[in-house]
């Protein structure tokens, strides 16, 4: 029987790792075949046969330890529990006999004397697998009775936000301790005491908030009873409704159960069939989508002349109209280039596709960018050059066969937590891991996980990096010579061998720069050339730099210099930030690239295209976002629809971005809230969040996953419907009536995405581009036997030192990143519970550079670089080195980016967010900046107050 025909949806224990061969036995009078290495539980549990069980869970290996499961096998002695036991060739097994329903009701009734039977009150009363055992047995009551000792009064956890922790509930099934452990990786469980006494405790006692928990929920949904909940369960009551969907954070893309009640979500479970993420999750997806229903939602268009004068609340069309009217007029009076838009990656890929369409066919120019500018252009630039496509090379589940991994600027616990727990599951087996960062990330040394090199490297020596490692790889003969002369160019691998050999590339002599010392790096090196399997996973560490190009065609070089590329568990890996970065990528948002990367100058594309869009393009580029400000401060750029994207508080060099914007004569924002760019704006366009809305995202491993509509649009209209509208009203006709006709019309026009749709999207869960007629199901590994340019190109890598760098009046680095709690500019995450692990944004400094200072912990500092200065509370820590600063960028009161400067890559334009120099004092009051802000702030939302209280 096939997996997905049994009834049951656990099926007890783990599918085997390794499964070589079948095996035959017979389970209850009926023959069945399964992979050797099952339990007979599973192989039961795939005939639809049920063995009651309470310790055992398909998520985590076998435990043994509730002894309900058991069976009786022919030939051998007892009872043996099922969920530990093995299948047999000829195996012949009873599940259920008098006997053993005799042995089970035993067990049972154990439990029961020491849990409430007050089933009928229980928030999960229907959702309890006590409860269903119970009931199976025909078990009420316990002949023990409730009178002996037991742990009825013990006191219940409610520290954390979403979920309790109710002791009396608990039957020690260690199954929260083993998800804790095993799925998650973060060993905050523990069992205190020993026989009737032992308990489940976080931490060493601690309450759960207390404890190093990250509120995965991994605990929350292997716990078989209520004795770890979910509040909303407690509050709303169990859900009546599930529909997959896909998490509209961070680039894993994890795969949810949105389960509702009526109009409400009650909760988002992890989705088991999710190939990105296996059923688990992290507290962002799992856990904090209250911003879904929260009081700033604005849900009704909002239009005025200037900002500084109130919003005026419209209907939709008045609202279409006056941004039509705005445009057309702005083109007649300064030109078709006066206008452009901006997608985003937080909007799926048929929003973002309209779009880049509506720019290019409606406004007739190509000036349309999107935030990934801001993130992974340099990715899309680097990779392009040397393998030919612009995209990661492995699926996820790729790093299981990894033997070392090379983590460069990347910091998954925080930023990409589901896949941190793959990486700490393989580190665990055995998998040697190196750190690249100046920071000493969670992973350098977490629990079970410590990386055999940290290279704390400095901010801006990334590419001297790559560079010394590929130099210990050829000058040591570590390099892969037979696969580099079959599958990559020999004249470009000469001249790069030639150039890489040099002794300016060598570790030694590189030491000054990168901070690097020369021996550890050697020993890296050799760690990553001589492994089986070596795979790069990487992240803004490496992009947002003004060399972000050149690293990552770096990394390229060192991947393909050792073979480490076409199969599983190799590959080059960009961790992207936010949902759907890859999706915005692919559809076209650049301006010189319409949708699968191709060049808006190539007359044959630009034909395919303007035969389906019935217009003529343009074949020059148009603006980047820094193009877009630097015109709009010089007056030729007049008009912005910003769809979904905070550029006011996410582009680098605030008081340049808030000078662009002033200069618009129109910004129309398209956002769920009045974000910070939308205090600039002259149009708002309410947007739907992910729960309101059909169509796609594309994760980092290219995986294409179904958003579905779950709730009705509060604000009427799913984003996509806006920009039709919109591109109806400019003249250009656009006419669809779901997102999957964009979905259908993307396919015609890219030969990567020829074979997607929907219905096919559903029925496999899920696809990875490229999916086409020569690889109809899609492609979990690129590259397989050749580039997709053909041979790989070895590109030459020369360190250029930024120009940003510590000087006397400015002497450290400042570099930044995110918190596991707060996502991107924190607009979702800020209107969650989960401030309640992060709610300001703290610099970072190490001990010497503080007391330099005179600064403590909890000190507000005040931060000051050639492009501005702001102030926030500083944490005096070692995870930083002397002579670097560290913050995140969530929060629009501490500004972080009225800080960083102009600098970009010099390919991409991507801002050079990690490198600022930058001085620390400590200060008392805010910034001149920030006292600006909170006065425009108080103003703007005055205006929106007022255009709420008029009403339409
Ligand atoms: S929520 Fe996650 S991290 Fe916290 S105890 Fe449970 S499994 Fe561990
Ligand atoms: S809290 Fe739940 S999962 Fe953990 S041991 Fe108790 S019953 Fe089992
Ligand atoms: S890892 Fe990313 S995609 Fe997965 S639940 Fe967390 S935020 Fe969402
Ligand atoms: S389910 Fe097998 S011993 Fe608990």
């Amino acid at each position: 029987m096939s997996e997905l025909q049994t009834p049951l949806n656990d099926l007890g224990t783990p599918r085997p790792r390794e499964a070589l061969t079948r095996v035959s036995l017979e389970i209850d009078g009926q023959q069945v075949q399964v992979d050797a290495g099952s339990s007979v539980m599973r192989a039961a549990a795939l005939m639809g046969i049920k063995v009651p069980s309470l310790c055992a869970t398909d998520s985590l290996d076998a435990f043994g330890s509730c002894r309900m499961c058991l069976v009786e096998i022919e030939g051998r002695k007892g009872s043996p529990a099922s969920c530990t036991t093995l299948v047999e060739e000829g195996m012949v097994v009873s599940t259920r006999s008098d006997k053993l329903e005799k042995l089970r009701r035993n067990v049972l009734e154990l439990y029961i004397s020491d849990h409430p039977l007050d089933c009928v009150t229980c928030p999960t009363n229907g959702d309890c697998e006590l409860q269903d055992v119970a009931g199976e047995l025909g078990v009420e009551d316990s002949r023990y009775g409730l009178t002996g000792s037991n742990h009825q009064h013990a006191v219940k956890d409610e520290s954390n936000p979403y979920f309790t922790f109710d002791p009396s509930m608990c039957i020690v099934c260690y199954r929260c301790v083993r998800a804790c452990d095993d799925i998650q990786g973060t060993f905050a469980l523990t069992v205190d005491g020993r026989g009737f006494e032992s308990k489940i405790t976080a931490g060493q006692m601690e309450s759960f908030m207390e404890s190093e928990c990250v509120s995965c929920g991994a605990c929350v949904n292997s716990c078989p009873t209520a004795a770890l909940e979910e509040k909303s369960v407690i509050e709303i009551g169990l859900p009546e409704k599930s529909t997959v969907t896909t998490c509209a954070y961070c680039g894993v893309g994890c795969a949810f159960k949105v389960e509702t009640r009526g109009d409400e979500v009650v909760r988002m479970t992890p989705y088991k069939d999710g190939k990105a993420n296996e059923g688990h999750a992290c507290v962002k997806g799992r856990f904090a989508f209250g911003y879904t229903s929260h009081k700033d939602r604005i849900t009704t268009p909002m239009i005025r002349d200037s900002i500084d004068e109130s919003w005026r609340q419209v209907s939709w069309q008045q609202a279409i109209e006056f941004t039509a009217r705005r445009f057309r007029e702005i083109q007649a009076e300064y030109g078709r280039d006066s206008v452009g838009g901006i997608t985003s990656s937080r909007c799926s890929n048929e929003e973002t596709y309209l779009v880049q369409k509506l720019v290019r066919a409606g406004f007739g120019n190509n000036n349309v960018d999107t935030c990934a500018r801001v993130c992974h252009s340099p990715t899309g630039y680097g990779l392009k050059t040397t393998l030919g496509e612009s995209a990661g090379t492995q699926a996820f589940d790729s790093v299981a066969k990894a033997d070392v991994v090379m983590l460069i600027g990347a910091n998954p616990t925080e930023a990409h937590p589901v896949f941190a727990s793959r990486l700490k599951r393989r580190l665990r087996e055995g998998a040697q891991l190196i750190v690249v960062d100046p920071r000493k990330i969670e992973l350098v040394n977490s629990p079970h996980v410590r990386a055999t090199h940290h290279l704390q490297l400095l901010p801006g020596s990334n590419v001297a990096f790559v560079n010394a490692m590929a130099h210990v790889i050829v000058t040591e003969g570590l390099a892969d010579e037979t696969y580099i002369r079959e599958r990559c160019e020999i004249e470009a691998w000469q001249s790069w061998l030639n150039f890489i050999r040099g002794e300016e590339n060598s570790p030694e002599h590189l030491q000054s720069v990168t901070g690097i010392p020369a021996s550890e790096l050697r020993a890296a090196a050799r760690l990553y050339a001589e492994a089986g399997n070596a795979a790069i996973y990487y992240g803004l560490g490496v992009t947002e730099h003004s060399q972000g190009s050149t690293t990552v065609m770096g990394i390229a070089n060192l991947a393909m210099a050792t073979g480490n590329l076409g199969r599983e568990g190799v590959g080059v890996n960009p961790l992207r930030g936010q949902n759907n970065v890859q999706g915005s990528c692919d559809m076209g948002s650049f301006p010189h690239e319409l949708p699968g990367y191709r060049h808006i100058s190539d007359p044959e594309v630009r034909g395919l295209f303007e035969n389906e869009w019935q217009v003529k393009l343009q074949p020059e580029p148009g603006l980047r976002i820094p193009n877009m400000f630097d015109a709009a401060i010089c007056g030729d750029f007049k008009g912005l629809y910003c769809q979904g994207e905070d550029i006011a508080q996410s582009d680098p060099n605030t008081h340049h971005v808030e000078a662009a914007l002033k200069a618009l004569e129109c910004l129309v924002v398209q956002d769920i809230f009045l974000n910070e760019t939308a205090r600039f704006a002259h149009v708002f366009l309410p947007g739907s969040t992910f729960l309101e809305k059909n169509g796609t995202f594309t994760n980092a491993e290219r995986r294409i996953s179904r958003v579905r509509k779950v709730l009705p649009s509060r604000s009427g209209k799913e984003d996509w419907e806006i920009t039709v509208d919109l591109a109806n009203a400019l003249g250009y006709p656009m006419n669809y009536s779901h997102p999957s006709e964009i979905m259908d019309e993307i396919a015609r026009l890219t030969p990567t995405f020829s074979a997607v749709n929907y219905a096919k999207i559903d029925a496999l869960g899920s696809i990875q581009w490229p999916c086409n007629e020569a690889a109809p199901e899609g492609t979990p590994t690129m590259h397989v036997d050749e580039f997709v340019r053909g041979k790989g190109y070895f590109a030459i890598t020369g360190f250029v030192p930024t120009s940003e760098r510590s000087t006397r009046k400015y002497p450290l680095l400042l570099t930044t990143g995110r918190v596991l709690s707060q996502y991107n500019v924190g607009a979702q995450t800020r209107r969650t519970k989960n401030t309640a692990w992060a709610d300001q944004d703290l610099l970072e400094i190490h001990p010497v550079d503080a007391e330099d200072r005179g600064i403590s912990s909890g000190d507000w500092v005040g931060i000051s670089s050639r492009a501005g200065d702001t102030v926030l509370r500083a944490v005096v820590t070692e995870k930083v080195q002397p002579g670097v600063v560290y913050t995140t960028f969530h929060f629009p009161l501490t500004g972080a980016n009225i800080v960083t400067t102009g600098n970009s890559d010099w390919a991409t334009n991507c801002p050079e967010y990690k490198v600022t120099a930058v001085q620390a004092t400590r200060v008392t009051q805010p910034s001149e900046w920030q006292k600006q802000q909170a006065v425009f702030n108080r103003q703007q939302k005055a205006f929106l107050d007022k255009a709420r209280r008029s009403g339409v």
